[in-house]
């Protein structure tokens, strides 16, 4: 939800900040803008374009040096994507400029004041009266104190990094809800909403916590909270290098990631198997083992994809720790009266990290007493902080909007934790042992099915005209359909549902003909001969169907289409293969259809807003 970087030091200013949200990109891209200055300049240089960083670039035919600039790639919440609402913004006269990451609830209110009081607003954003704000308290202290006065006027949630044109060598930033980072460098500082925008400058961040503030100066910086005690914070050191966050040969960021999965599930897994003990080793849950011996429910909140993944989780945590498990959309958990008690534990799982609705549940469930864990893939992230013990994804950076490969780690994290919580209780060494060896396996067997891409392309090719989509799956293949169908909308905007396949009598079934194709996860697992008889009933309505089937299985293609083959595997884990020919599906379907895979319509990478 859009991505904001702000630069103090010896470098041009508005090249380094232009060069960061490029890198941001992905956070939103509705518009784009950047401001900058130098003690030369006579007037701030401010250049605003709608649609992609390309658009602003193609603005900006000769970049003036400047010392001092912020800059914003903008995912609109309130106002059109027009130049005149887009970032960054101004007071009345041009001196203040301000970018913003959140939403200023009380925005109407506020405007209301400051236009009686004679401020003249251009845009039809929340975020101008920021700018108005501090204007008005100009001259009564330092840009800091300003900018930290009114925010106490302020409902909402933001990170904002502000500029003074009468004040070129400081830089102010802020954040209460949206996450903010410092990058140190050598005599430059920087600003982020994350580390994508900083890491090819310098691996030394600061993540600054709810309402803190940084003051950066071309000679160094100082972080304060909004009371105005100076704080000491410890310099975290960001772990992946920026090639990780390039295209790296491929064509789109999302192709790179789903290519990148033996990898990631070799890095997630990377040191946590004990084999010859039947045992997984978690260091981020060793503070809380002795609570987790206790606990006798969890309760797990995530958002799309992540949420996908936490159904996946709850077949296998009852299964393989006999632990209850409800699985809650984030955005709905505050508002149920759900029973709690001091023995369930809630559990976040987010990419991110810094998705709203699922900080928000777990700040709740802090609140009520109960233990909260996170599977986070972003290290240093504001959930990743605020719950109290955890597991990384260790998938490195996930750049593309839809999720591939951080859902292949949240998977392997959920079996991960499944065995290691089931080893606490009635799971035996030798029971684990067979899970944890297909576990290790798995890098290879998703090698043989990535070699199927040129005919998942050329499947896309055939079914690139249909406008519906049914995904079906049973047990732990049901989660794999949402989450396929999910895919599919995301960035080839052709409409899909995913359903337990079981349920497709219920009513679905009365869309099946033969221009309603269905993907049915079909494989040898416990609940095969159930699925196989739901696509004969397809087939008695003339359904096309593309089945995901297992290796050596020559019964179900005949009552299939088309056919993508994924190994055998321990049913628990399926997810992480059967996912894969589905988000090639979902890829090459997108690439037949025109849609811009990496940036598609009105989607943001991590969604901070409520
Ligand atoms: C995934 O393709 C989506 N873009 C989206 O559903 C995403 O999974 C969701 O917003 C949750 O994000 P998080 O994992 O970063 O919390
Ligand atoms: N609410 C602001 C706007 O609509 C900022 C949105 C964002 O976080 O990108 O411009």
């Amino acid at each position: 939800m859009c991505g904001i970087v702000g630069y103090i030091g010896k470098k041009n200013a508005i090249k380094v900040a232009l060069e960061g949200i490029k890198r941001l990109e992905y956070r939103g891209y509705d518009s784009s803008g950047i401001v900058g200055f130098h003690s030369d300049l006579s007037h701030p240089f401010l250049k605003k374009s709608v649609g992609k960083i390309a658009s602003l670039e193609e603005k900006l035919s000769s970049i003036p040096n400047a010392s001092c600039a912020i800059a914003h790639t903008r995912w609109a919440t309130h106002g059109e994507p027009t130049v005149a609402n887009a970032h960054p913004h101004h007071c009345c006269n041009k001196r203040i400029f301000v970018v913003h990451n959140g939403i200023i609830e009380n925005h109407e209110f506020l405007k209301g004041v400051l236009s009686r009081e004679g401020h003249k607003f251009i845009s039809a954003t929340d975020t101008e009266v920021l700018a108005h704000l501090i204007e008005r308290g100009l001259g009564l202290g330092s840009l800091e104190d300003t900018v930290r006065d009114a925010l106490r006027h302020v409902t909402g949630t933001f990170g904002i990094a502000v500029i003074d044109s009468q004040n070129p060598h400081v830089l102010v930033a802020a954040r209460r809800g949206s996450p903010l980072l410092v990058g140190v460098g050598n005599d430059e500082y920087f600003v982020a909403s994350d580390a994508a925008a900083v890491v090819n400058h310098t691996k030394k961040v600061i993540y600054l916590n709810d309402n803190e503030m940084v003051v950066l100066t071309p000679d160094g910086f100082d972080i304060f909270d909004f009371s105005k005690k100076k704080l000491n914070k410890t310099i975290d050191t960001i772990d992946w290098d920026i090639e990780e966050s390039k295209k790296g040969g491929f064509e789109h960021f999302m192709q790179k990631e789903i290519f990148e999965a033996p990898q990631v599930v070799k890095n997630t897994i990377g040191g946590r198997i004990v084999y010859k003990d039947g045992e997984v080793k978690l260091g981020g849950l060793e503070p809380v083992e002795e609570r987790l011996y206790n606990v006798n429910r969890f309760v797990i909140v995530a958002c799309g994809t992540s949420y996908y993944a936490a159904l996946v989780g709850k077949y296998l945590f009852e299964e393989y720790a006999r632990v209850p498990v409800e699985v809650e959309h984030a955005s709905e958990f505050r508002y149920h009266s759900l029973p709690l008690d001091k023995n369930t534990a809630v559990i976040a799982i987010s990419q991110s990290g810094e998705t709203a609705d699922t900080l928000e549940a777990i700040k709740e469930a802090k609140r009520k007493g109960l233990l909260t864990l996170g599977i986070v893939n972003v290290v240093g992230s504001t959930i990743a902080r605020e719950v109290h013990a955890g597991v990384y994804n260790h998938a490195g950076p996930e750049i593309a909007v839809a999720s591939t490969k951080a859902f292949i780690s949240q998977l392997v994290v959920l079996a991960l934790m499944a065995v290691y919580i089931g080893r606490m209780r009635l799971l035996t060494s030798e029971q684990a042992k067979v899970i944890l060896a297909d576990m290790l396996a798995l890098p290879d067997k998703i090698v043989k099915i990535l070699k199927q891409d040129a005919q998942i392309k050329a499947m896309a090719g055939r079914y690139k005209k249909f406008p519906n989509f049914l995904y079906l799956g049973r047990k732990y293949s049901w989660p794999v359909a949402l989450e396929g169908a999910l895919k599919l909308k995301e960035i080839s905007y052709v409409h899909a549902e995913g359903y337990p396949a079981g349920e497709m009598k219920h009513g679905p079934i009365a869309v099946i003909d033969k221009d309603f194709p269905s993907v049915v996860i079909a494989l040898r697992d416990s609940v095969y001969d159930k699925t196989l008889s739901n696509m004969q009933e397809i087939k008695a309505r003339r359904g096309k169907i593309i089945a995901i089937c297992e290796n050596g299985d020559k019964e179900t293609g005949n009552h299939a289409d088309d056919v993508i083959f994924v190994p055998k595997v321990t049913e628990a884990i399926s997810p992480i293969l059967s996912v894969i020919p589905l988000q090639l599906f979902a890829y090459h379907m997108a690439i037949a259809r025109g849609a811009d895979v990496d940036k598609p319509r009105n989607l943001a990478k991590s969604v901070t807003v409520e």
